[in-house]
């Protein structure tokens, strides 16, 4: 288990101040990329300056999927090594049962919070964790390179295939062979199905599973944006794309060698920042639709801080929870990491406004994020969104064109929610 480190035995040690208050070590665990992990252990040592705790940090690998699997078999064995998971906003349904019923410990807090946001982390009026920040992905693209090729911003997928070949063809035959036209999250994981949702709701093909539970995938829209993106693969887009997750995109764009990339609001800090190499050079809209009369879709998300039901520290890991979404950390996190924040106010603050206008810009975009089905699938969402990506992944790879692929899907879909989801 090389990717864990610290884990704790299980023992908690406490220890009683002089001032009184029982001090307590803790163990906070969380995926990061980006500056994430380094903004969060600063907003740790001033947490445990002003309370006298201790908070050990467990580090995950990129994978919202990889780290879906680690948390599981924790929760599962009802283990106390871990008192505040880092959790996605897919997994309150799916987790719900293995975390303590925020509702009573924010009451004088919650309505400082996007509703939204709230609403995606309460399964049966639980409250199963506290959003820490949000998402909605950009289409980030180079200014200069669609100057120097007279093209426009693509509003359309079809624009932005024609708009990618016309200029990794010219830099290309200039000698820069390292170009490439479009990256994203072409990996076989959930980053797939957030891209994979998007082409395709944005094309009118649907949500995978509407909101009445219904399934809808196998349309002729769905596969032709799905087939579209098939053949992105090997021409405008790496082969090497289909193993690509957050950060390998952002390699690629921010190390000046592509001209569109699909990613997060983290990468908006990190490609403006002082030794990017397109710091001047980028700009992001949002992202584009199937044609005429249909509308961008980008996914939501984002991650919420939960407590465990088996930490034996819970009343000081509710407090690290509320610190950590306060509206200082929010902001500092707003502004280092152009994380979109949980808290309304944030979104108004002039000071962020001016030092990282990409957040009042894409409030929104947040507000309209598109959510995966998480709560029409309860508990079965893992395994939905692992066979939708692998139909994807697999058209993606030529193994099988769209419209198979996507009928084969439906009827393990079928399968999957068996009467009822
Ligand atoms: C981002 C999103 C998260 C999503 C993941 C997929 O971390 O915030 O909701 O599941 O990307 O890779």
């Amino acid at each position: 288990m090389k990717h864990f480190r610290n884990l704790m035995t299980g023992i908690a040690t406490t220890t009683l101040l002089a001032t009184g208050v029982i001090a307590e070590d803790l163990t906070i665990v969380h995926g990061s990329v980006g500056r994430d992990q380094e903004v969060l252990r600063g907003q740790l040592d001033r947490f445990e300056a002003e309370t006298g705790h201790t908070v050990t940090i467990v580090s995950m690998p990129e994978s919202t999927t990889d780290q879906f699997g680690q948390y599981r078999l924790w929760l599962s064995a009802q283990s106390s090594d871990i008192d505040v998971y880092r959790l996605d906003v897919i997994w309150a349904p799916q987790l719900a049962s293995h975390f303590v019923d925020l509702t009573p410990h924010v009451a004088d807090i919650v309505d400082d919070f996007v509703p939204a946001a709230i609403e995606s982390q309460t399964v049966d009026g639980k409250l199963v964790a506290l959003p820490m920040f949000l998402g909605a992905p950009a289409l980030y693209y180079r200014t200069d390179l669609l100057e120097k090729y007279d093209q426009e911003v693509p509003t359309t997928w079809q624009e932005l295939t024609e708009a990618a070949q016309v200029v990794m063809d010219g830099e290309r035959a200039e000698g820069n062979t390292d170009m490439w036209g479009f990256v994203f999250q072409g990996a076989a994981y959930e980053g797939l199905t957030c891209n994979a949702q998007e082409w395709i709701n944005s094309s009118g093909g649907g949500r995978i599973v509407e909101l009445d539970g219904s399934i809808n995938i196998n349309n002729p829209k769905a596969a032709a944006a799905i087939d579209l993106a098939a053949s992105w693969v090997g021409g405008i887009a790496p082969e090497g794309v289909l193993n690509y997750k957050e950060e390998d995109a952002r390699g690629v764009f921010q190390s000046g060698n592509a001209v569109f990339m699909r990613n997060w609001n983290y990468a908006y800090a990190l490609a403006a920042g002082e030794d990017s190499p397109v710091r001047d050079s980028f700009a992001v809209t949002t992202l584009p639709s199937g044609g005429e009369g249909m509308s961008s879709s980008a996914t939501l998300g984002g991650w919420n801080l939960g407590v465990s039901r088996y930490s034996e520290n819970q009343e000081a890991a509710i407090e690290l929870a509320r610190f950590l979404t306060n509206y200082e950390n929010q902001k500092e996190r707003a502004i280092v990491t152009s994380r979109p924040p949980t808290l309304n106010a944030v979104y108004e603050d002039a000071e962020v406004a001016e030092q990282q206008e990409f957040i009042p810009l894409w409030k929104p975009v947040v507000d309209n994020a598109l959510p995966r089905p998480s709560a029409a699938t309860l508990r079965k969402y893992n395994e939905v969104s692992a066979a939708f990506w692998t139909a994807v992944h697999n058209t993606m790879s030529g193994d099988g064109d769209a419209a198979t692929n996507l009928s084969r899907l439906e009827n393990e879909l079928k399968r999957l929610r068996g009467p009822r989801w």
